[in-house]
């Protein structure tokens, strides 16, 4: 039985790593979710074999209730809350990780001496996935808002850090060196100390660099898995949690790449502190903005050969996909080319605006990434800029004392017209100016994105 068991368990692992692959591309990726879901239930049905006799009704209604929330969230969860909700799954990972080496500790420490490699095992496997743990709650409160997202600073935070890191690492030694005899208290204290790393690890980090903290965090829990998998003898908590650390560490690097900033500086540079969300006053910049209405654009559209179409968070937010896609649909029955334009990090998750385009049925050809899209622009009549902001601030190309600068951007502003679709001259996430507003070819459209461009289609279909 076990041997048919360990075949179920490639056979999980195959279908995660085939379903892993096919995440490649936009047009393979709903398969590629059917096959992790195949994998996850193979896994699910082996670990219900496996606990048979030794309280396997418990474990069926863990899986059911987890089986409800997950489709409950499925469901329920918006788009755009689905960053913060990333974050609370990799924290029951990291917590469950950490759990579960508690409970080995407990038990085995009620008998004999541990072996030293199920005691390295246990004790990084409970700090790794403490530290997770807490940094996802923290991330998760940031995220939902329930705490402020802006940076939280102080004097001598990383004097602090490090003492808290020191005070885990000689616990840990003394865990190790000593088998596990500890007294009684060093246990508790240590995973307090890893608890308390997380959440001060996560507090300086500011909310728009969150997303790049959860991928760190979901790579930690990966880790955490993975040890965890060598200290219970899990073949298939092992690989899980690899593929998971592995691909947890590749999308931090292309995520702070994308927006050409060193990890040290998203994790320790407290980016947005002192960032307001309002346009400074200087520069008379408010004054030179030109507003415009949705008949003029309407025409400007319709009569235009190339048009593209560069959404951002604020698409995401007023779920505008549907109507985008109506609009270019009335563009291309008058013989206009439209492009959509797709920065690697607009709205607030990777892949968050192809998602999204996606669900619209929008051509998975007509989408292209940053460096297809910027050869475009020159050669585009109108650039209509769909709630995007930072990802199309000239000032990351030029000025050097700006917070982005050096971050690759979309170059909107060599666009023939640039036509802005926003609520209010509010910054963006990075929470700063973004003169592309005051230059001469650009001009601002008001209001909610998905009233603008259905007020647009309707222009375009009145022509
Ligand atoms: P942002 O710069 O955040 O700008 C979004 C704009 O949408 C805002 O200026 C807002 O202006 C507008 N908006 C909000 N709700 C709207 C609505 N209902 N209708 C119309 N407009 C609306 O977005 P972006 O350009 O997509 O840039 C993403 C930011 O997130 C970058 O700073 C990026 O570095 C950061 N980030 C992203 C990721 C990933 S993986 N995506 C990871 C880390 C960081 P109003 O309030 O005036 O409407």
């Amino acid at each position: 039985m076990n041997v048919a068991i360990d075949i179920a368990d490639l056979f999980a692992i195959g279908f995660f790593i085939y379903g892993l692959h096919e995440l490649n591309s936009p047009a393979t990726a709903r398969r590629g979710n059917r096959f992790a879901m195949a994998g996850m239930v193979i896994a699910l049905v082996g670990i219900l074999i496996r606990t048979q006799g030794i309280g396997w009704p418990a474990v069926a209604a863990g899986i059911a209730i987890g089986g409800l929330v997950g489709i409950y969230a499925a469901v329920k969860v918006k788009m755009t809350a689905m960053p913060q909700m990333v974050a609370l799954y990799n924290g029951a990972g990291g917590g469950a990780a950490a759990l579960i080496s508690t409970i080995g500790y407990f038990i085995a420490s009620h008998s004999t001496a541990l072996d030293p490699v199920v005691a390295v095992s246990l004790v990084l496997s409970a700090i790794i996935g403490s530290i997770s743990f807490a940094g996802s709650i923290i991330a998760f409160l940031k995220l939902q808002e329930v705490m402020t997202g802006r940076p939280v600073t102080y004097a001598g935070q990383q004097v602090v850090n490090a003492l808290v890191l020191l005070a885990i690492l000689l616990l840990a030694i003394w865990f190790v060196a000593t088998l596990g005899e500890l007294p009684i208290w060093a246990y508790p204290v240590l995973l307090g100390f890893a608890l308390l790393l997380g959440v001060l690890f996560v507090l300086p980090i500011g909310g728009a660099d969150m997303p790049v903290v959860i991928s760190l965090l979901n790579s930690f829990t990966g880790v955490a898995v993975a040890i965890t998998g060598f200290e219970i003898g899990s073949n298939l908590l092992i690989i899980c949690g690899a593929l998971v650390g592995a691909s947890g560490t590749i999308l931090t690097v292309a995520m702070s790449r994308a927006m050409n900033r060193p990890l040290t500086n998203v994790l320790f540079g407290a980016f947005g502190a002192a960032g307001g969300t309002e346009p400074a006053a200087a520069g008379g910049g408010p004054q030179q903005i030109r507003s415009t209405g949705a008949d003029d654009v309407g025409v400007m559209l319709a009569y235009a050969s190339k048009v593209i179409f560069v959404p951002g968070y604020g698409m995401a937010v007023a779920q505008a996909q549907h109507s985008v896609k109506a609009l270019a649909d009335q563009l291309e029955k008058r013989g206009v080319k439209v492009l959509y334009a797709i920065h690697p990090v607009a709205g607030r998750m990777p892949g968050h605006m192809n998602v999204l385009l996606a669900e619209a049925n929008v051509p998975y050809n007509q989408l292209l990434d940053m460096e297809d899209a910027n050869p475009e622009f020159p050669t585009a009549d109108v650039a209509l800029v769909i709630g995007a902001n930072d990802v199309t601030n000239p000032a990351a190309r030029n000025v050097t004392s700006s917070p982005i600068y050096g971050m690759p951007i979309l170059d909107v502003d060599k666009a023939a017209n640039v036509v802005v679709l926003k609520r209010s001259m509010r910054s963006g996430f990075a929470g700063i100016e973004n003169p592309l507003y005051e230059m001469p070819n650009c001009s601002m459209l008001f209001g909610d994105a998905k009233a603008s461009v259905d007020a647009l289609t309707a222009a375009v279909k009145a022509l």
